[in-house]
């Protein structure tokens, strides 16, 4: 069942009920301001930070869900109704929202009265616009009237919801014509502050949410829309909210426009007041005038449109697959661009209270999203690299306004520092910037630490060469990508963190997955030492890579497939001894990604035991059998239900792992299915059963285990959208950017007759098509650049400004 359809010439996803199963939401902004928009308006925007610096307040654990957003309710007569249903849920005659890059459209209709929202975020402006279109469509003048409203959060989303004994003293609103200011501390130690205004004279305001909603009621009956009038009311502590009253007249046809912005703003300590107790509005005036009239707005519009245009054009495929074409030419890159913005911070799973940017969640991001901007790649990677610890390992997040690395989940997580490789390798392979390896970076922040970032390379993988165990594979720490395999926690106590108790004295426990990165990432870094002639530091990484490799086809090999870890005890995880958890994903994928097993048999073996012991019809599950009691020794993994989350859930974020490995063999129709199996297009019939949105990836999919197998959670911020666009980009479609050059190997199923696809890097365009009339999975036959044979399937970068025709022949 489906809730809406694609609409690919619009680059849009268009919901056609607001009855979805949960909110589907939208993201606005790409730069320092970003608001999350729901099909029903709900969502709440912030600066920079969803923790530090909420402008707008949102209830979580609500019910209904989504509550609070931009509300719009209009009153015609004694009927109440939003466009977007929420949250007066007055039954519309026609609902529709479209969902778009950095922009959201929700129109609804009643009773002859269209209005149309549409809301974005501008390029380079710290604002959120919502333009609401009126029109008359019924054959008599209306006369109704709008009510606006958004409620404030007092900064820090934290403190704005434990610290009542403060904030409810502590609110601040300045009114100033149709603009409603909110300065809470600003007296004091802020230097900024939000508005909410309107490009026209109001009829009235509110700013006390007490007085627009009245006593025990809710924002889905407030008083003052009721009574069709706004009280005028000043907040003083409580909770300040922003409300217009605008009365509106339309003839037959007629229709009207009303620009609402909701705008943050920032002023210099000695220009923060305009006299004794009144903020300094200048920058707000300046700003409110760039978005006061529709040429304006529509303006803005078209240079949002430009700035996707430019991006998604850098990568774009042709094939006789609809689905893979949306897939790969809009919503997987838009879903890559919006990780790297948010990491794993806010989302309507991720509270955006919580966590901030991850250490290796970053790191990840940013292999989906260097093609498409290299410089904030390159600015991303610098400011990761400078927490990092002097010893090469790393805290495993911090916070975006500070960039600061907090302890609020702990450090320790051994595969951290070598995704920190894995970024530097692919911002080189896309860019050729060699020079950022010379660039200064601090260890910790601390800048008498700073050392060029070709050392904090040096330590990342040093760190992994001295923190081995009894089995020569590298010790997980507090955990590796694998959160909740907690093998040195031991907690018996309830509430306890997983991730920040422990380890146990003298912690042993090894991880085969690490050890699989250890040589994946390890043989990219000896790449990067031989480009910058380090040829002996170089051969000396391969040295250990290659002890690596042994231990991993050794301690590291089950027979039929990779084992997982060894517990504090040397006990084996993932091994076909265990009575629960014996065979793992991630190892398989990892070990096999990495060249591990290809020439002597292991690989194929690996991924015939996933295939025959973790497929399933919506994905492969990250391990069988699932855990079904609490096991001590392994932590939060065993403490989820049979099926959820890392116990035998279908986790997205390794499903593409796997589908990788499975083109390192050659096997193009396996990795096209697994592709398929979780890709958000081609579900999107099975929505009453995912639930989550049908355009992004969700990172869990209730495993076979699981009572609600197949239905999906946690949305959006998932490291899957980038490991599936390297998957389908530079795996199966196989456009590879390499520290030698752009290289082409595509492994397709053997039914895929082709393809054609435009790909910018380092500054020149090739367009290739790839001609698989042979039915091949892999191989490249034969190949042209220019018309002109070549003996290689590897390009060296052509000028900047050129464009080269590319010719492949699979066979
Ligand atoms: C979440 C975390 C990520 C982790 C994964 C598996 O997606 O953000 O860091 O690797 O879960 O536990
Ligand atoms: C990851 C996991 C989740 C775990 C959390 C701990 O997000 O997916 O299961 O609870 O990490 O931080």
């Amino acid at each position: 069942m489906k809730f809406g359809h694609f609409d690919d010439d619009a680059r849009e996803y268009v919901i056609t009920t607001p009855r979805t199963p949960l909110p589907w939401i939208n993201y606005l902004g790409s730069e320092a301001f970003f608001s999350l928009v729901s099909h029903t308006a709900g969502g709440y925007s912030f600066y920079k930070d969803a923790k530090l610096r909420r402008i707008t307040r949102y209830r979580y654990n609500n019910v209904p869900a989504d509550s609070n957003g931009r509300y719009y309710y209009i009153k015609e007569g004694s009927t109440i109704w939003n466009p977007g249903w929420q949250p007066t849920q007055t039954e519309l005659d026609f609902y529709e929202c479209r969902h778009g890059l950095g922009y959201s459209i929700i129109t609804g209709k009643k009773n002859g009265l269209a209005a149309r929202l549409e809301l974005f975020v501008p390029v380079g402006d710290n604002c959120e616009i919502d333009r609401l279109v009126l029109t008359n469509e019924s054959d008599a003048p209306k006369s109704f009237t709008v009510f606006s409203y958004v409620e404030f959060c007092l900064w820090n989303a934290v403190d704005d919801s434990t610290n009542f004994q403060r904030n409810f003293s502590t609110g601040e609103v300045e009114v100033e014509g149709s603009t409603i200011y909110h300065k809470t501390e600003y007296r004091e130690r802020r230097d900024h502050y939000a508005l909410y205004t309107v490009n026209a004279p109001v009829d009235g305001f509110d700013t006390s949410r007490d007085a627009f909603l009245g006593a025990w009621r809710s924002n889905a009956n407030p008083e003052v829309v009721e009574k069709g009038a706004c009280t005028n009311s000043v907040a003083h502590g409580w909770a300040p909210v922003g409300v217009h009253q605008i009365n509106v007249t339309l003839n037959p046809g007629e229709s009207r426009s009303l620009i609402y912005m909701l705008g943050y703003i920032e002023n210099p300590q000695e220009e923060k007041w305009a006299a004794p107790g009144v903020i300094n509005k200048t920058r707000a005036h300046e700003l409110m005038a760039r978005y006061a009239t529709d040429a304006q707005v529509d303006e803005a519009l078209a240079k949002l449109h430009a700035h996707w245009n430019n991006l998604l054009s850098t990568y774009a495929v042709r094939s006789s697959d609809e689905k893979l074409d949306r897939m790969v030419n809009i919503w997987n890159q838009y879903q890559c661009m919006v990780t790297f913005n948010m990491s794993r911070s806010a989302s309507y799973y991720e509270s955006g209270t919580g966590r901030g940017m991850g250490f290796r969640d970053s790191c990840q991001d940013l292999l989906g999203f260097v093609h498409l901007i290299p410089a904030r790649a390159r600015e991303r990677i610098l400011d990761i690299a400078a927490t990092q610890f002097p010893d090469g390992s790393a805290y495993h997040q911090y916070q975006p306004l500070t960039k600061k690395g907090n302890m609020d989940v702990g450090s320790g997580f051994n595969d951290d520092p070598l995704w920190l490789i894995a970024a530097v390798y692919a911002y080189l392979g896309e860019t050729g910037d060699m020079s950022i390896l010379d660039e200064q970076v601090d260890f910790d922040n601390d800048h008498t630490l700073a050392q060029p970032l070709l050392e904090h390379l040096r330590r990342s993988f040093g760190y992994l060469t001295t923190h081995k165990g009894p089995h020569d594979l590298p010790l997980i720490g507090r955990a590796d990508w694998n959160d909740c395999l907690n093998l040195n926690c031991f907690s018996d106590t309830p509430g306890e963190s997983f991730q920040t108790t422990g380890p146990s004295e003298g912690p042993v426990a090894e991880s085969v997955f690490i050890a699989g990165m250890y040589v994946k990432y390890g043989n990219e870094f000896a790449e990067i030492l031989e480009a910058t002639g380090h040829a002996d530091e170089a051969a000396a990484v391969r040295k250990e890579v290659a002890g690596m490799e042994h231990a991993a086809l050794t301690a590291g090999w089950d027979g039929k497939w990779f084992r997982r870890a060894y517990d504090a005890y040397g006990h084996v995880v993932g091994g076909q001894e265990c009575e629960e958890g014996q065979i793992f994903i991630e190892p398989q994928g990892m070990c096999v990604m990495a060249g591990i097993g290809v020439d002597t048999g292991e690989a194929v073996t690996a991924l015939q035991s996933v295939q025959t012991r973790l497929d399933t019809k919506y994905g492969i599950v990250l391990l069988q059998p699932a855990y079904t009691k609490y096991h001590l020794e392994l932590g939060e993994i065993s403490s989820y239900p049979p099926g959820y989350k890392e116990n035998a859930g279908i986790f997205c974020h390794n499903n593409p792992w796997v589908s990788c490995a499975e083109t390192v063999v050659g096997h193009g129709d396996r990795a096209f299915e697994i592709y398929k199996k979780t890709c958000p297009a081609y579900i999107e019939d099975i929505s009453e059963i995912h639930r989550t949105e049908p355009y992004v990836y969700s990172q869990m999919v209730a495993g076979c285990d699981a009572a609600t197998f197949g239905e999906a959670k946690n949305s959006w911020l998932t490291g899957t959208a980038a490991w599936t666009f390297v998957d389908v980009s530079q795996y199966i479609l196989g456009i590879q950017p390499t520290l030698a050059g752009l290289k082409i190997d595509p492994c397709l199923p053997h039914e895929m007759d082709g393809f054609t696809l435009r790909r910018v890097w380092r500054g020149a365009t090739y367009e290739i098509t790839v001609d698989n009339t042979a039915h091949a999975e892999k191989g490249v036959a034969s190949m042209t650049v220019n018309g002109q044979p070549v003996p290689t399937n590897t390009l060296s970068p052509a000028p900047a400004g050129t464009t080269v025709q590319v010719k492949v022949v699979m066979g």
